[in-house]
């Protein structure tokens, strides 16, 4: 098999399913009993929370465990938008974000909110001009994302974050999903409020992640309940789930330190080789996330393309998985300009840490295959 839909999400790693085996074995007390078992759960959980913080530099109370990147974006766009409404209701974000940072904030539009959606250039880039004319005195959020899902533009979030430190009443959120343990960010002191990670796209498990909430920041919790997780995330801690999350968060960011260079380099080949072949362009522009490639055949069905290549156990994705069984054209394409022929016959292909360079020599043979067979039925 050859998996090269990372971006969708990845295999969990062996080390990261024992860790979760072994928490939900040997702790699986709730952390909140008052009894032994519980505050060793509890402790473990600290422990688990300790050790994000040290990863990420930040301080311990400033994360918080969730069940992914959906809940992130969701609990701090709707947390921001609830708890500081009374000072403004206008939201800056852009065109090309995930549905789950668009939907929210369509939301928050039937509540009486503002959303200005910034527009991005042919590479998929919001302009710092664009952003800083469009933050006015009932602002209250900036959310951008780091990489883009689909095509894997990096935003200049550390530029947005210098601006954002000059409004102070203004929060600053950051989807980062696509970009943990691919692309660097610094969070401490970088204007950064908010931060979203989910576990199933480093090798982690779904149904977890961490969203970075700074000191100075309040939320207006999604949850009520039990006042777990400092009150912002109510309900029984996923303390394995946790545990788990960080185990593949240390993971990642050891592969991120060790062989950063090698995946930029196996992708420079895939970009490179993809360039020579016919009928094939590349939408994902020079500079961006070391395991993401976005490419249109125009003319070519992108799902009959997908099948050819899954019948050989290779598989890749049209678009992003989220969006990928809707309709056919790719609304970030479409943002950054393309034409329709190329916004409705996109493919993404997303690399991981594991992915070798045969793997991706068989590939494009059996691309160039499948789009010889298919142009020769067409003609
Ligand atoms: C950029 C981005 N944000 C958020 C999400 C949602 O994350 P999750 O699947 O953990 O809910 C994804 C997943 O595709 C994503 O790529």
């Amino acid at each position: 098999m050859i998996y090269l839909d990372n971006s969708a999400t990845t295999k969990p790693h062996p080390s990261v399913l024992k860790s979760f085996q072994q928490a939900s074995e040997s702790f699986f007390a709730n952390p909140s009993s008052i009894h032994q078992l519980g505050g060793e759960a509890e402790k473990l959980l600290l422990k688990a929370k300790e050790q994000a913080a040290e990863i990420l530099h930040v301080n311990n109370n400033e994360i918080i465990f969730t069940s992914g990147g959906t809940e992130g974006n969701n609990m701090a766009i709707k947390g921001i938008a609830f708890a500081h409404q009374a000072r403004g209701k206008h939201i800056i974000t852009s065109q090309i974000e995930h549905p789950s940072v668009m939907e929210a904030c369509a939301a928050l539009e039937t509540l009486g909110f503002d959303i200005t959606y910034l527009p991005v250039d042919e590479n998929g880039v919001v302009s710092l001009e664009d952003l800083t004319q469009a933050i006015r005195n009932d602002t209250i959020l900036i959310s951008i994302m780091h990489v883009n899902n689909e095509i894997g533009t990096i935003q200049p979030i550390e530029k947005i974050g210098e601006i954002a430190k000059r409004y102070p009443k203004l929060f600053f959120h950051v989807d980062h999903v696509q970009g943990i343990g691919k692309v660097p960010l610094k969070l401490n002191n970088s204007g950064i409020d908010l931060c979203t990670i989910s576990g199933h796209k480093i090798h982690g498990l779904k149904g977890t992640g961490i969203l970075y909430v700074n000191n100075r920041t309040k939320l207006f919790p999604l949850f009520h309940g039990g006042n777990q997780e400092q009150a912002i995330r109510s309900g029984t801690e996923n303390l394995a789930g946790s545990v788990a999350m960080v185990k593949a968060l240390r993971l990642t960011k050891e592969r991120q330190a060790n062989e950063a260079k090698e995946l930029a380099e196996l992708k420079r080949y895939l970009r490179v080789s993809l360039q020579k072949i016919v009928g094939v362009k590349i939408n994902t522009p020079e500079i961006a996330a070391p395991h993401i490639i976005n490419i249109s055949v125009p003319g070519l069905k992108p799902e009959v393309i997908i099948h050819i290549l899954g019948e050989q156990n290779i598989f890749i994705s049209t678009k992003s998985a989220c969006s990928s069984k809707q309709k056919d054209e790719s609304r970030i394409l479409e943002a950054c300009g393309f034409s329709k022929e190329r916004t409705t016959s996109a493919l993404r292909i997303s690399l991981s840490y594991d992915t070798t360079k045969e793997e991706i020599q068989t590939f494009l043979q059996e691309l160039e295959k499948a789009l010889t067979q298919l142009k020769e039925v067409m003609e």
